[in-house]
């Protein structure tokens, strides 16, 4: 059977979704992660784009890059510049099997307001890029930047210069996510029909959202003859985002008898790897999201439950198992032990050490004082709120807040610095959690601006574990005010996620989470006073 190769982009473009910028060491995570999931080509950043991408996607390049018989190949991001070109061949160059993938727009609209170049000029671009790009690595992909708006004709002709300047891979983005399936079907099949040299390498497709037709776009490719197919995880990336990879993988598994073709993912990594990045990237995914969505195995309708309770086929089509999705939704309670906890997080997707199940049991008992019944959903907040908590610099001790109908709100608020050192500030706000912000940035010493404050009910009931997410900047985020930023001067968006029962304090850890980014990432932001 045919194989189609999926080539993952969670790290690049994924990563490119506002707020979504993640830790070298959290990228590592990730890339594991795909590795599991037996990714054939794991895009692992842009490495031109500062020496800290560099660094992540080459510390990528040695350890995934070289794991087990046959790693997955490690790609670097290189626009049609010399030092792109250097940079992306520095990043993954220790990797078993490296890949550069260098790109360049080609439709009318970025020629003539973005580029200012003719289309010999955008020829003659191409053919030095790819052959430079060739010059360093054997395995060299191509992408015409948004492709499916560019001249049927002009794009046939770059794509022959870019083989016979020695591309092996060629990339048909729809990056502004804009085509149609029909239409994307007919470009497909006329790049095959006049692009000499076509069958020596392999098409690929990579598309975009914006109209909601990424997946649909990327079968029809596939349908046409595209043998590699560009995605991210849970479909993060850019505006409306990209492909989904477990989409477009649960689809040709399905209907494997339509598509007549395989991959080589093992789909029962999708759930976990799906949570990963979800936690990791901070973007929560939407409960109906297809395939990996909170209800997209959950039957509601008294119609559909009765059908499932006679055939499950009814209305199934696909096994949560096949995902690797937990099928038990026993609950656990206060009288459940280390080992029960042990085996479920396993089951979830979440093998704990010793010390992290010490750590995480002594929040699950905490948990279980507070609420009767313990959930999947409940365990999978309390983890995700683990890793945040564990991995910043400062911590909250303890928390007291004045609110109600009499009083001016207050909070608090004591943490412990990156020397365990105790330090408290009380202030007030608009609100509880106004307040409650306002006292830990005087303690650390920021001003961030707050841009996004989202709370959200694990499950049902008064006692449910609230989950906080938060996102932060360290300026105005304002690009209507400024117009002359672009994807290097905009300021980064950090993310941070808290969970409890109680929501203030669910608040008071997303913040801090976030604020550890932050000051990670642009420790000049912190004020003398607090340093
Ligand atoms: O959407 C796009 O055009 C891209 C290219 C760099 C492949 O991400
Ligand atoms: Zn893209």
């Amino acid at each position: 059977m045919s194989r189609v190769i999926v080539f993952d982009t969670t790290l690049r473009d994924g990563e490119q979704s506002p707020g979504a910028s993640m830790t070298s060491a959290e990228k590592r995570e990730i890339a594991r992660a795909l590795a599991r999931l037996r990714v054939d080509v794991i895009e692992a950043g842009f490495p031109a784009a500062s020496p800290d991408d560099l660094e992540a996607v080459r510390a990528i390049a040695r350890d995934v890059g070289n794991d087990g018989d046959s790693p997955p190949i490690i790609c670097g991001l290189a626009r049609a510049r010399a030092e792109d070109l250097a940079a992306a061949f520095e990043a993954v160059k220790d990797a078993a099997r490296p890949r550069i993938h260098t790109f360049l727009a080609t439709s009318p609209i970025h020629r003539k307001h973005k580029l200012g170049m003719s289309r010999a000029e955008v020829i003659e671009r191409v053919r030095d890029a790819v052959a430079r790009a060739r010059e360093l690595v054997d395995d060299v992909e191509f992408s015409a930047e948004d492709a499916c708006r560019t001249e049927p004709g002009f794009l046939c002709e770059v794509l022959a210069a870019a083989i016979e300047a020695g591309a092996t891979t060629l990339n048909v983005p729809d990056t502004v996510g804009y085509a149609t399936p029909l239409e994307m079907d007919r470009r497909m099949r006329t790049i095959r029909a006049n692009v000499p040299g076509i069958e020596d390498v392999v098409l690929s497709v990579h598309c975009h959202d914006d109209l909601g037709m990424a997946t649909a776009n990327t079968l029809a490719a596939v349908g046409a003859g595209a043998r590699q197919v560009e995605v991210t995880i849970n479909g993060v990336g850019e505006r409306a985002g990209n492909t989904a990879l477990e989409e477009v993988v649960m689809a040709l598994h399905t209907r494997q008898a339509f598509f007549g073709l395989e991959t080589g993912i093992d789909t029962t990594q999708i759930h976990k790897t799906s949570r990963l990045v979800s936690t990791l990237s901070g973007m929560p995914v939407q409960p109906n999201k297809a395939v990996v969505g909170a209800n997209a195995f959950a039957h509601e309708a008294g119609i559909h439950q009765d059908g499932m309770l006679k055939a499950r086929q009814t209305y199934e089509i696909m096994r949560p198992e096949t995902i690797g999705r937990p099928e038990s939704e026993l609950v656990l309670g206060k009288h459940s032990g280390r080992h029960a906890l042990k085996v479920r997080l396993a089951e979830l997707g979440y093998p704990l050490d010793d010390d992290a199940l010490e750590a995480t049991f002594a929040r699950f008992k905490a948990l279980a004082d507070r609420k009767k019944h313990v959930t999947n959903a409940d365990l999978l907040a309390l983890v995700s709120a683990r890793e945040e908590v564990g991995s910043g610099v400062f911590r909250l001790a303890g928390l007291d807040v004045r609110c109600g109908t009499g009083a001016a709100p207050s909070a608090t608020v004591k943490l412990l610095d990156p020397a365990e050192r105790p330090l408290a500030h009380t202030a007030s706000g608009s609100g509880p959690v106004d307040a409650c912000f306002r006292a830990i940035d005087e303690i650390v010493g920021v001003s961030p601006r707050l841009l996004e404050y989202r709370v959200h009910a694990v499950t049902e009931g008064i006692d449910a574990l609230g989950e906080v997410s938060v996102r932060v900047s360290g300026a105005d985020y304002d690009d209507k005010a400024h117009p002359q930023w672009d994807d290097a001067t905009r300021p980064r968006v950090f993310h941070g996620y808290g969970a409890d029962t109680d929501i203030i304090v669910a608040s008071a850890h997303a913040y801090v989470a976030a604020l550890n980014r932050l000051i990670a990432a642009e420790p000049a932001l912190v004020t003398a006073k607090a340093s």
